[in-house]
């Protein structure tokens, strides 16, 4: 395909103020400055896989506003062809977030243009999903374009999903994941009871349907599971100031290698050193390691991705 990697899915406007702590109910606490962040799941995946050297592309849709154009100015800058970024129809999509000192994060996604994406902009880029290798898709947009996405997938096209936030999907769709990429709290959802080793999660996942299984498990790194059997790929310690897309990170570079293929096991210990980097910094996007970057476990650099 023309594209390594292609994108569908949301752009927010990141909303992001620091906490001492997150306030309960009724409550009112005092936070930093606000800044105001290019994100979204889509958006950031599309950017982390672009930066590493990946030929991506988004499908997405932004309002016609100053936030769009922040997450339009974002992609070009990380070389992401955005001629399947719809423009207009409602205000871009916000996130509001709040960061911890330990650089946890909490987050309220107001879906704007994002839920405006339709199948019909789906049937509308039939070409551009027979350009790519691999599909990425996360769950800040319709559920039904979602679908529509998994459906009208080209054969031979590989589909990477991560059900974020997590919301039932229908079994045609789960069949088609290569991997299928969860975190516990996705994962437990996916599954509704789920055992206690995420060992469990990844047997039972893998029961539901989808050809393989990626479990993150933060700090603690990823465990990648298929029908030859159940890995587990340790994350390099690092010092986390901020989670936020870090997920989106791990995702693109695992779906950029898949591609490019490499073994799930493979593309998942690089995805991990992906998304350690991506929390050492503040920010998604911001924060996302470059091809010749050096990456923390092993001091490796990123190919380029190339050839
Ligand atoms: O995964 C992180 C992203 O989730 C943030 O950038 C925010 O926009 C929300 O979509
Ligand atoms: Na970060």
């Amino acid at each position: 395909g023309d594209y390594d990697l292609l994108v569908v899915g949301s752009a927010n406007a990141d909303l992001v103020i620091g906490v001492e702590r997150r306030p309960a109910a009724g409550e009112t606490v005092l936070g930093s400055d606000l800044t105001v962040h290019p994100g979204g799941k889509g958006a950031n995946q599309a950017v982390a896989a672009a930066r590493l050297g990946a030929r991506t592309a988004l499908l997405a849709r932004v309002g016609d506003d100053a936030h769009g154009r922040l997450l339009l100015d974002s992609q070009r800058a990380a070389g992401v062809d955005t001629d399947g970024v719809l423009v207009g129809g409602a205000p871009t999509g916000v996130a509001l977030i709040t960061v911890d000192p330990s650089g946890d994060n909490s987050i309220v996604v107001s879906p704007g243009a994002n839920g405006r994406l339709t199948p019909g902009d789906i049937r509308g880029a039939r070409e551009l999903l027979a350009r790519a290798r691999v599909v990425s898709l996360q769950l800040e947009i319709p559920l039904d374009t979602v679908a529509e996405v998994a459906r009208a997938l080209p054969s031979g096209t590989r589909l990477v999903l991560n059900p974020s936030p997590p919301a039932p999907l229908p079994e045609d769709v789960l069949a088609v994941c290569d991997p299928l990429v969860v975190n516990e709290h996705e994962a437990r959802y996916v599954l509704g009871e789920a055992g206690d080793r995420p060992e469990d999660w990844a047997r039972d996942l893998l029961a539901l349907g989808p050809r393989s299984v990626v479990v993150t498990l933060g700090a603690e790194g990823a465990l990648v599971a298929d029908a030859g059997g159940c890995v587990r790929l340790p994350s390099p310690e690092v010092d986390a100031v901020d989670t936020t897309g870090a997920g989106d990170a791990f995702t693109a570079a695992l779906a950029w290698r898949l591609g490019l293929g490499e073994t799930l096991a493979e593309a998942a210990g690089f995805a991990v050193r992906v998304g350690a980097a991506a929390v050492t910094g503040r920010g998604a996007q911001e924060s996302f390691p470059r091809a010749g970057d050096s990456l923390p476990g092993e001091g490796e650099s990123v190919p380029s991705g190339e050839g």
